[in-house]
């Protein structure tokens, strides 16, 4: 299993795992080519093989000092082997090489797969937010800070 930034030509098959993961609620066509295509954006894809079995989405928030991590699928025949928390690092990685060291996602209160994931590898709830998503479900807003002490966890720079 390989992870990379993707690429414009990855479009079609990051759509394919967007509509596995999500069905309704995935992000539109034209959403994920935005976060490819600009510069404070970027997208990263687990392959296995020549497929794409997982993906994330991250935008970059200057005015915050965060990277946000917008969007973790991976197909389900794919899960529990460790890929959405590599693509996490990943994506902490390339955010380090753009010059952040804060972390920050929001995820369905009742998305446990999810939560655990994110707080097996050090991201903390921070609070919640109402509403967040449709069907008046509530979200949790969860942070990780590489520079906090107690809280620091290794991120390898190249
Ligand atoms: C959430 C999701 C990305 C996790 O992907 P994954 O590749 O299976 O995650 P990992 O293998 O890295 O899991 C890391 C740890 O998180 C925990 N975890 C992950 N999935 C879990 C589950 N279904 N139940 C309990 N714990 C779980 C475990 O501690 C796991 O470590 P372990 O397998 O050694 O016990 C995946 O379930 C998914 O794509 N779900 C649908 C889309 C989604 O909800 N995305 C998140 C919102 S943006």
């Amino acid at each position: 299993m390989k992870i990379r930034l993707a690429q414009q030509d990855d479009l079609n098959a990051i759509m394919r795992t967007e509509n596995l993961c999500f069905g309704d609620e995935r992000f539109e066509t034209g959403v994920v080519k935005a976060f490819l295509a600009r510069r404070d954006s970027f997208g990263l894809v687990a392959m296995n093989r020549d497929e794409v079995v997982g993906a994330a989405m991250c935008v970059c928030s200057p005015h915050y000092s965060l990277g946000r991590i917008i969007s973790v699928a991976v197909l389900k025949e794919f899960r529990r082997r460790g890929i959405a928390s590599a693509l996490i690092r990943e994506c902490e990685e390339e955010f380090v090489r753009r010059g952040f060291t804060r972390f920050a996602l929001e995820v369905a209160s009742d998305n446990i797969a999810a939560i655990r994931t994110y707080t097996s590898i050090g991201y903390r709830i921070e609070g919640a937010i109402k509403d967040y998503y449709s069907h008046g479900r509530n979200a949790f807003y969860m942070e990780k800070d590489l520079t906090m002490d107690g809280r620091k966890t290794k991120v390898k720079v190249s």
